[in-house]
């Protein structure tokens, strides 16, 4: 077993479970998502890692024998280094991990804003060739009143920039983002936004308040109206309803949602549908996960 200097908490992809996790960068640079306390703490504050520290953990990593074949580039947003940087990074590890299979890393879409297709592109010939992007909802009004700092046509942008380098995109959808209010919008916009990206994996997660709901409701004015369960089922079936994708993995998985659902879209679009409407229309029917085994 070998130590890596981490700054905890580290979070990861569930997907990333068996990946080395790289921590090129400490918290997120942005922060101000007002749903996300996952940077919050003072030892979280942003901050880069230099260079000579990443490529000791990386010697380290290697000297240890461990069979890495895929790594994680952590935390939040590392995609925030420049083209220079992250080349570099590369460099080190395809040098001392040359059996590396695949190179990943949360991304937001502003992160590819001063990088070009062909970077992106040169990036991925040298394995770095999958791109989680918190995209969140496709809802501009939803999207502000979070405070992502992104919109409909930033993340579009960022979706097919990524394509346009033959990478990858895993894109996040927030289960409930807009409430009540605003859950038929939410679930119509994120859709269209994903008919227009065609993403290879989609996953949803149920946008979750471990420690409270405050600073969200300020952010829509003390309108926010928490859906029940049936309404998060609600905003599913519109949203699957919706969505016009020609292959892309969708997982409705993670831990912090009720109804487990997979496939692929568009082929089991129907299926998925049905499992949805079941659960709507005749509840106790479908396992759900209980409350005590939901989670961030
Ligand atoms: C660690 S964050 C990093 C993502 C990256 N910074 C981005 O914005 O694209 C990973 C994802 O966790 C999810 N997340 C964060 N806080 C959440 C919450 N309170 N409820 C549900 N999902 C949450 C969001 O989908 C977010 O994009
Ligand atoms: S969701 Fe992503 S961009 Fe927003 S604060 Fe969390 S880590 Fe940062």
């Amino acid at each position: 077993m070998i130590q890596l200097p981490y700054i905890e908490p580290v979070f990861r992809p569930p997907s990333e479970a068996r990946s080395l996790i790289l921590q090129v960068t400490n918290g997120c640079s942005w922060n101000q998502c007002t749903f996300c306390e996952m940077y919050t703490l003072p030892q979280k504050k942003f901050s880069l890692k230099p260079m000579d520290k990443i490529e000791d953990e990386i010697v380290k990593v290697a000297r240890s024998g461990l069979p890495v074949r895929r790594v994680f580039l952590a935390d939040g947003d590392a995609m925030t280094l420049s083209y220079r940087r992250l080349k570099e990074i590369m460099e080190v590890i395809r040098k001392h991990l040359p059996n590396i299979q695949r190179v990943s890393s949360y991304c937001l879409p502003r992160n590819l804003k001063n990088k070009t297709v062909d970077e992106l592109a040169t990036l991925r010939e040298m394995g770095l060739n999958l791109f989680y992007v918190g995209c969140e909802s496709g809802d501009d009004l939803v999207l502000d009143r979070v405070k992502k700092g992104e919109n409909f046509a930033s993340s579009l942008l960022a979706l097919q920039k990524i394509k346009g380098a033959g990478a990858r995109s895993s894109v996040m959808i927030l289960n409930g983002m807009g409430g009540h209010k605003y859950s038929e919008q939410h679930a119509r916009n994120s859709a269209l936004l994903m008919n227009e990206a065609q993403p290879e994996y989609l996953a949803t997660l149920v946008v979750s308040f471990p420690q409270g709901i405050d600073t969200y409701q300020a952010g829509f004015k003390g309108e926010f109206e928490p859906l029940d369960q049936q309404g998060l089922f609600q905003e599913m079936y519109c949203l699957l309803d919706t969505l016009k994708l020609e292959k892309t993995i969708f997982r409705s998985d993670h831990a912090s949602n009720y109804l487990v659902l997979k496939g692929t879209l568009n082929r089991d679009k129907a299926r998925l549908l049905d499992t949805v409407k079941q659960a709507l229309n005749q509840p106790g029917t479908v396992p759900l996960r209980p409350e005590w085994m939901r989670g961030l």
